[in-house]
C-alpha cells in the first residue's frame, strides 16, 4: 500500500485522502507556513499532510482528529521526522474544536469535508479558531458539475460517503463568512 502511494501521491504517511505531495507544496506556499507560524490539520489521520508541512517549513502544527490510533501513529512518524517538538496531537471533532478563539495562523485539512456532514459547522470553526488575517487552504472530493444522471449515480457510488451536498462550497464558504482567494 506504501509503495502504491508513493508512486501515486509521492508521500507513504499512510495517508487516506487523495492529496498528494504536489497539492500539499502548494498548500505550503499559499499559507506561507514558516518557523514561528502556528498550523492547525483538521481530519489529520496519520499525519498527512500536516507532519511533512511541519518538516518542510519549520512551522508548529496541532494535529486533530476522532480516532485516537490514527494520532498515536501520526505521534511515532512525528519522532521518526524530527519534528515531534513542533507537533501535537488533539482528539477533538472538528465542528467543535476545544481551541480557543483566534489562536491559528493558518488552517489546512485534506478531504475532511466530504467525509462528515457538518461542513458548515467545520468551516464556522475554522474561522472561530483563526486569527483574523489568517488563511485556510483545502481539498475535497466533490462530485463533478454536469454529469449526465448515470454519470452522477456513479461518481457517488464511488466517491467518500458525504460527498455529495445540496449546496456547493463557495456557498457554504461564504455563509461562513470566509473570502475565497483561489480554487483549483
Ligand atoms: C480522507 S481522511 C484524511 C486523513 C489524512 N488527512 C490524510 O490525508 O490521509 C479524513 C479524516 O477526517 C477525519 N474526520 C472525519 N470526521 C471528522 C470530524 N468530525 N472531526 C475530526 N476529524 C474527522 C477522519 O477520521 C479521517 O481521518
Amino acid at each position: 500500500m506504501l509503495s502504491i502511494e508513493r508512486e501515486v501521491c509521492g508521500c507513504d504517511f499512510g495517508g487516506n485522502s487523495w492529496t498528494s505531495q504536489q497539492q500539499a507544496d502548494d498548500q505550503i506556499r499559499i499559507l506561507g507556513l514558516k518557523s514561528g507560524v502556528k498550523l492547525i490539520d483538521l481530519g489529520a489521520g496519520s499525519g498527512w499532510p500536516g507532519i511533512y508541512m511541519a518538516r518542510q517549513t519549520g512551522c508548529d502544527v496541532t494535529l486533530v482528529d476522532m480516532p485516537e490510533i490514527a494520532l498515536k501513529i501520526a505521534e511515532q512518524r512525528s519522532q521518526e521526522e524530527g519534528v515531534a517538538d513542533r507537533v501535537s496531537t488533539c482528539i477533538a471533532d472538528a465542528a467543535n474544536l476545544p481551541h480557543e478563539n483566534a489562536s491559528f495562523d493558518a488552517i489546512s485539512h485534506s478531504d475532511l469535508l466530504c467525509c462528515l456532514v457538518r461542513k458548515r459547522g467545520v468551516l464556522e470553526q475554522c474561522r472561530r479558531v483563526i486569527r483574523p488575517d489568517g488563511i485556510m487552504a483545502f481539498t475535497v472530493i466533490s462530485i463533478a458539475p454536469g454529469l449526465s444522471q448515470s454519470e452522477h449515480a456513479r461518481a457517488l457510488a464511488n466517491a467518500p460517503e458525504f460527498a455529495d451536498m445540496e449546496s456547493d462550497y463557495l456557498a457554504l464558504l461564504k455563509a461562513s463568512h470566509w473570502q475565497v482567494t483561489e480554487q483549483v
